[in-house]
Formats: structure tokens, sequence, C-alpha cells
């Protein structure tokens, strides 16, 4: 076996739990442990759909996945913004502890490749919020979805939820420089560039609906001009 696969992914993490979780520091460790598990579930399942798709369409509906399990700190400030005590029960508030996002190359990719996931036998839907058909104040477009998966060890099967964002990659450029500038710098956004950063995400989602409009003429070959009214959002 190459040492590559001899690694444990899982060590490797080294989630080390915060001061506050000192005295169930085994616990901690192992609830996390439990919720990278269920991430990398969620992450298999959406590959598995992506290959079937490919091989049904020949094209990949998913452009990349990235994961992440929520560092202690944003953990513990999540409590603190909830009223909440650093109590291992209450990290079941959580939802995203375990993050999963999904970056899909056109619009109706998000809908169909939702719809083929939470249709699956062992994925509970528990919340689903649609920032595109209702995007956030400031222009923020993504479909998230809370779920739960279970997972199963040596001697138990545990149920965890994972959040999962689903966005094409016009709106994952768009969310990226605008974390960017909204958390890296520790700035307040004057009305007038919020405003226009609120625009940028209109063109962008525009943008979208335009090449979702091409794709869907070249697939059904017909190359007629796209009308200006036929764009709306
Ligand atoms: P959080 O406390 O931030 O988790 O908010 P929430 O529990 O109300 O969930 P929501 O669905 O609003 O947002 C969850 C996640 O979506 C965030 O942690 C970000 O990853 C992403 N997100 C939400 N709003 C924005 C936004 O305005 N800009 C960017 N860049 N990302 C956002
Ligand atoms: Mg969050």
């Amino acid at each position: 076996m190459s040492a590559e696969f001899e690694k444990n992914l899982f060590t490797e993490m080294s989630i080390q739990p915060p001061v506050e979780f000192q005295d169930s520091k085994d616990e901690y460790k192992k609830l996390m442990m439990a919720y990278y598990a269920a991430m990398r579930e969620v992450q298999t399942k959406f590959e598995i759909l992506n290959d079937e798709l490919n091989l049904r369409h020949s094209r990949n509906p998913i452009e990349f996945i990235k994961v992440r399990i929520k560092k202690s700190q944003s953990i513990l400030d999540k409590l603190s913004r909830y009223g909440l005590d650093k109590t291992l029960d209450n990290l079941k508030q959580i939802n995203d502890i375990a993050g999963v996002r999904i970056v899909c190359t056109y619009v109706d990719d998000i809908y169909e490749i939702a719809n083929m996931f939470v249709r699956q036998d062992d994925v509970t839907l528990v919340q689903i919020k649609d920032y595109i058909k209702k995007p956030k104040p400031n222009g923020y477009r993504s479909l998230h979805l809370t779920i739960e998966i279970p997972v199963y060890f040596s001697d138990s099967k545990r149920k965890l939820r994972v959040e999962v964002q689903i966005r094409t990659i016009a709106m994952d450029f768009w969310a990226s420089l605008e974390h960017d500038m909204k958390y890296k710098k520790d700035l307040d956004i004057l009305p007038a560039l919020k405003e226009e950063l609120k625009q940028c995400a209109e063109v962008i989602a525009d943008t979208d609906i335009r090449m979702q409009k091409i794709k869907n003429r070249l697939d059904e070959g017909n190359q007629a001009p796209i009308e200006k009214s036929e764009n709306s959002l």
C-alpha cells in the first residue's frame, strides 16, 4: 500500500477541543470525527451523482466540491451568538459544523442535483433556504440545505446534520469576493459600495440565466437569437 493510503485522515485533521471542552475532550473529538464522517458521506453522494450524470449526458454538472469542518473558535462564537452554554449537547443546535459546498455549472444543475440528493432514502431534509429564488438583501445567492444523514460506527449508528450549499460558479465567484471583502478586513461597507456590490450580484445572476438559455437553445438544436424579454430575472 502506498504511503498516501496509509495516512489516517482523521488524526491529520487534528481537531483539538477548545479549553471550554477540556472536561469532555474525548467526547468532543468523537463528535468531530462523526461530523467528519458525515461530511465525507455527503461529498461521496454528490461525486457519485456527478459521475452518473457524466455517463448519461457526457458533461459534469458539478465543477467542484469543497468541504470543511467548522473551526472550534467559530463553534464557540456561534454558541455565544445563540446564547447557549458551551456543552456537548448544545453543539447539536449548530447545523453547519459539517459543511459541503457544491459548485455547479448552470442554474438548472443546482435544482436537478439537489432533488436527486434529497430523494435518497438515508437523507433527511431538515431545512431548505432558497437564496436563489429569494436572494439575501446584499445580493447573495445559493441554495442551502440542512440535512441529516446516518453514519455507521463499530457498534452504533448516529444521525448527523450537514449544511449543503449549492451554487453556480458565477454565484461562487461573487460570494468568494464578497466574503473576502467582508471578513478579511474589518470594514464597515458604506451604503453606496454595498449597492454597487449588490448590482454586481444582479449582473452575475442575469448572466447565469442567459448562459442557461443559450445552453438550452444549443441542446434543442435551436440557434435562434434570444429575445431580451426572455432574459428577465
Ligand atoms: P450563519 O450564522 O452565518 O451560519 O447564518 P445562518 O445560520 O442564518 O445560515 P445562512 O443560511 O444564512 O448562511 C450560512 C452560510 O452561508 C454562511 O456561513 C456563509 O457560508 C454563507 N452565506 C450566507 N450569507 C452570505 C453572504 O451574504 N455572503 C457570503 N459570502 N456568504 C454567505
Ligand atoms: Mg453557517
